[in-house]
């Protein structure tokens, strides 16, 4: 039967093709009933927007089951409970005003809540606005378990209410925080003493050498407390904002954003999960992890590697903030544009992004300094480090390690270390530019 073949085709084209008709009359009806012109949904943005909100989540109130080691070990819970607003303000704490009852926002305006009064900080924690502290309670309202979270050193507030007082900066360095004040509060420090293999008391002076926006990620590591000049080898806290399109991270380029996510939340918060880096089984560069063996860390239950996702998309979607108005003159930055290309900073600081599109390290000796801190990660040097939001920064100083107290300093370091003969005004132009970014 020769003809039923063709005939059989033709009808199943005909339906095919009422089919697609059908498709084609069927979406603009749909749109129509909407109200809506037809879009197909946007599965990418979607998704971008819940791991912001859940990268958020973790950046502020995740602690990872650090409780354990916070709580359990050092006991810091026990000193919280003494610890007055007035005091905790002055180690640098910050308080989320968004956390904060109107009526209690009023009566701190008014200066009618006693800072001088440790339940207040109790009070203060149950809210869930001290930033980077989190409690649980008792039903007796007694305080049980304390922790941390990233947002203790890498938030601020922006003062709005009273200083230490307002809404939440994420991703800001807060300079204020005394860290090693902090945990030197904790009764018992043997578990850090028998990390590093010395006793109580002198861990307790290594704390009190740090001083105001400053931690020793590497004393974990490699024991070293104090630089060859005696001072103390503590760095500055950095900011965790602008850091999208930037390679290594850390001062000395330990790693990626969220490879230094997984170091932080298992190595220095204690938080459960799992972690592994080969380069820290090295007893001679990295005797307390060599020893504690944290280049395999593991834990049955895994509190950390599910958040590391979101919470690197987090960290790479906060932008730098921009200057306040007034803060620089206008005239000299777009003067000092010209002299940060001419006498070379563009060759590192390589702009928009301020660092090296590339592999960003660089030897001591090429920014003429010392290599203490740099011999102290896998890498040997130093990052170039992404200046923007540089001005929201400047108290503690600059370079990883503050040495130089002013972009004044800084720019002099560099007019010397590179024989750039750069006159007064070109100095001038080149620091105004600095605070544009
Ligand atoms: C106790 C304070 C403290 C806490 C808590 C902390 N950090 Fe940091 N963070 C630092 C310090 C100090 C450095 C600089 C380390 C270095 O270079 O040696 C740093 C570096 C970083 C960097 C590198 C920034 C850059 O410029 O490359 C990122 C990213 C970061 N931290 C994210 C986090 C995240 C995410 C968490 C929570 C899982 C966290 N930090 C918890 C103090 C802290
Ligand atoms: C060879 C590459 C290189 C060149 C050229 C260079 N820098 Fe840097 N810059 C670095 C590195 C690396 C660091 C980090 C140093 C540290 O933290 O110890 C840095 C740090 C800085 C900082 C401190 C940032 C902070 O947050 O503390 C400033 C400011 C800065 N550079 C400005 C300049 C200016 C201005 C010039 C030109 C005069 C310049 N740089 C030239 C590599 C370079």
């Amino acid at each position: 039967m020769p003809i039923r073949r063709p005939l059989l085709l033709l009808v199943q084209a005909a339906l095919l093709c009422c089919a697609v008709l059908l498709l084609a009359v069927d979406v603009p009806v749909l749109a129509q009933r909407t109200g809506e012109s037809y879009r197909p949904v946007d599965t990418i943005a979607a998704h971008a927007r819940s791991m912001v909100n859940e990268g958020r989540q973790t950046f502020r109130y995740e602690t990872f089951g650090d409780q354990a080691f916070w709580t359990g070990t050092l006991q810091i819970h026990k000193a919280l409970a003494t610890v007055s607003p007035r005091t905790a303000l002055a180690v640098g704490l910050k308080v989320d005003s968004d956390a904060l009852p109107q009526d209690v926002l009023h009566a701190i305006r008014r200066g009618r809540v006693n800072l001088d009064d440790p339940a207040v900080t109790a009070a203060l924690l149950k809210l869930n606005a001290v930033v980077g502290v989190q409690g649980t309670f008792a039903p007796d309202g007694r305080l049980t378990t304390a922790a941390i979270s990233c947002a203790l050193c890498h938030s601020t507030v922006d003062n709005s209410v009273a200083p230490g007082i307002g809404k939440r900066l994420d991703g800001w360095a807060n300079r204020d925080l005394d860290v090693g004040t902090i945990i030197n509060l904790a009764p018992d420090l043997s578990a850090v003493a028998s990390l590093l293999g010395v006793d109580e008391p002198t861990v307790r002076t290594v704390l009190k050498s740090w001083g105001p926006g400053r931690f020793d990620a590497e004393l974990f590591l490699d024991g070293k407390a104090f630089r060859p000049d005696g001072k103390a080898a503590a760095v500055l806290i950095p900011p965790a904002f602008g850091l999208a399109g930037v390679n290594l991270h850390t001062y000395t380029g330990w790693g990626s954003v969220t490879y230094w996510n997984a170091f932080v939340a298992n190595l220095e918060m204690h938080g459960q999960g799992n972690f592994h880096d080969a380069r820290l089984n090295d007893p001679a560069k990295f005797p307390v992890a060599a020893r504690a063996g944290f280049a395999d860390v593991k834990n049955d239950v895994d509190l950390i590697t599910p958040k590391l996702a979101a919470l690197e998309f987090y960290q790479l979607a906060m932008p730098a903030p921009p200057p306040p108005t007034g803060s620089f003159n206008a005239a000299a930055a777009q003067r000092g544009k010209l002299v940060f290309s001419s006498a070379g900073c563009a060759n590192c600081h390589v702009p928009p992004l301020y660092t090296e599109p590339g592999h960003n390290l660089h030897t001591p000796d090429e920014i003429g300094i010392d290599g203490f801190q740099a011999e102290r990660s896998p890498e040997g040097g130093y990052r170039t480090t992404p200046l923007k939001g540089l001005w929201s920064h400047a108290k503690g100083g600059f370079y990883h390690d503050g040495r130089f107290a002013t972009l004044d300093d800084v720019v002099n370091h560099y007019d010397g270390t590179f024989s750039l003969h750069l006159s007064a005004s070109e100095k001038a132009d080149l620091v105004q530019y600095l605070k544009s970014l």
